[in-house]
């Protein structure tokens, strides 16, 4: 998919400015950027949801002006903020509705729609209950499902975890990144959480107000090397941190557990069935920090050490099990290690 030299206008406000773009296939583009900056106009160019004032823009190499808008519109996936489902009709009618348009029969819509609900984590009980039954995460898990009914290889996807709870919003983050693992869809995707953008993004398009791009690259080039003020700024403070989402831990010492091996000899790490159950201090028990898990980042890593009540982190393997405790020290010897490796520097 290709933007060139989009721009649109509305009256006199220039929504979208001048937009030179390539999106890959297959993979997540993130768009990013502040309110009003035309994340959303963009999005709805592909499909001709809004129609572009100049330029052109290329799907699967087609100027998109060449297809009937409706045609367009329901060859690709698109899930809205408030996941947009249709009040009146049930979960799984819902899911079903483009298949349907596009001729398939209502049995095997249904049984599609019924194996798309698994696919998202939705139990298929959910299946003859109305919109206004579902919790926020569910009906956004429906609008990922009706989505993916489509069977297109394109998903436009506009803040669609917005409006769920922090927790929630993980888990929809995950279960989206596992989903494309599997069906490597070409998949647009808008936010204006930089940290959501940096999580799934493959590729990520920061926009400036204005309708500006200001910048089109890699999470980590991003981070690495913002393309100008606004971009470091819209970024934020916080993108030494941010970037060690992108190095590995594997050299970090992971030390045997042992008490000596707290920086304070009084702090005791509880362990129930080989596993972490807070730390001990003074006969106290108190809750431990976030664990590490082994294959984990660099960023795990700093943060069960910073977590951590006694200065040390916990390693686990994926049973949860304890491996050992992660020191403060190794974390920023890796750290250190790891830039002097990005710029071709000998330590
Ligand atoms: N239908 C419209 N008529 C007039 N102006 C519009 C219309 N839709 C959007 N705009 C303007 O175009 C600009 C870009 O809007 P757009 O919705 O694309 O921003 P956005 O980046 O998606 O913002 P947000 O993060 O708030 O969703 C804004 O200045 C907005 O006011
Ligand atoms: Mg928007």
């Amino acid at each position: 998919m290709e933007f060139k030299s989009v721009t649109k206008k509305y009256g006199d406000v220039v929504a979208v400015d001048n937009l030179n773009l390539s999106i890959p296939r297959g993979k997540i583009t993130v768009f990013v950027g502040p309110s009003g900056c035309g994340k959303t106009t963009s999005l709805r160019m592909i499909n001709r949801m809004v129609e572009h004032t100049s330029g052109e823009i290329l799907v699967n190499g087609e100027p998109n002006t060449a297809q009937e808008p409706h045609k367009l519109r329901r060859s690709m996936g698109y899930v809205l903020q408030q996941a947009g489902l249709m009040p009146h009709r049930t979960i799984v009618d819902n899911i079903a509705t483009v298949p349907r348009l596009n001729g398939t029969s209502a049995k095997s819509a249904r049984t599609e729609a019924l194996q798309l609900m698994e696919t998202v984590g939705l139990d298929t009980s959910l299946a003859k209950r109305y919109p206004a039954q579902l919790s926020g995460g569910q009906a956004q898990r429906v609008g990922v499902a009706r989505a993916l009914a489509s069977n297109s290889s394109i998903l436009l996807m506009d803040e669609p975890f917005s409006a769920v709870d922090p927790v929630v919003r993980q888990d929809l983050q995950k279960e989206l990144l596992r989903l494309q693992s599997e069906l490597q869809r070409t998949i647009i995707f808008v936010t204006h959480d930089i940290d959501e953008a940096v999580l799934l993004g493959d590729y990520v398009a920061v926009f400036a107000v204005g309708g500006r791009l200001a910048q089109f690259g890699t999470p980590e080039e991003i981070l690495r090397e913002p393309a100008d003020d606004f971009v470091a700024s819209f970024v934020g403070r916080d993108r030494g941190i941010r970037r060690l989402t992108f190095a590995g831990a594997s050299d970090v010492k992971i030390h045997p557990l042992t008490s000596q091996n707290t920086p304070w000899q009084q702090w005791e790490l509880k362990v129930e069935d080989g596993k972490p159950a807070g730390w001990i201090i003074d006969g106290r028990t108190i809750p431990g920090g976030s664990l590490f898990v082994e294959g984990g980042t660099l960023r795990d890593a700093l943060d069960s050490v910073l977590s951590s009540p006694s200065g040390v982190g916990v390693a686990v393997d994926r049973n949860g099990k304890v491996l050992g405790l992660l020191k403060s020290e190794d974390v920023l010897a890796a750290t250190e290690a790891e830039r002097h490796r990005r710029y071709g520097v000998n330590a």
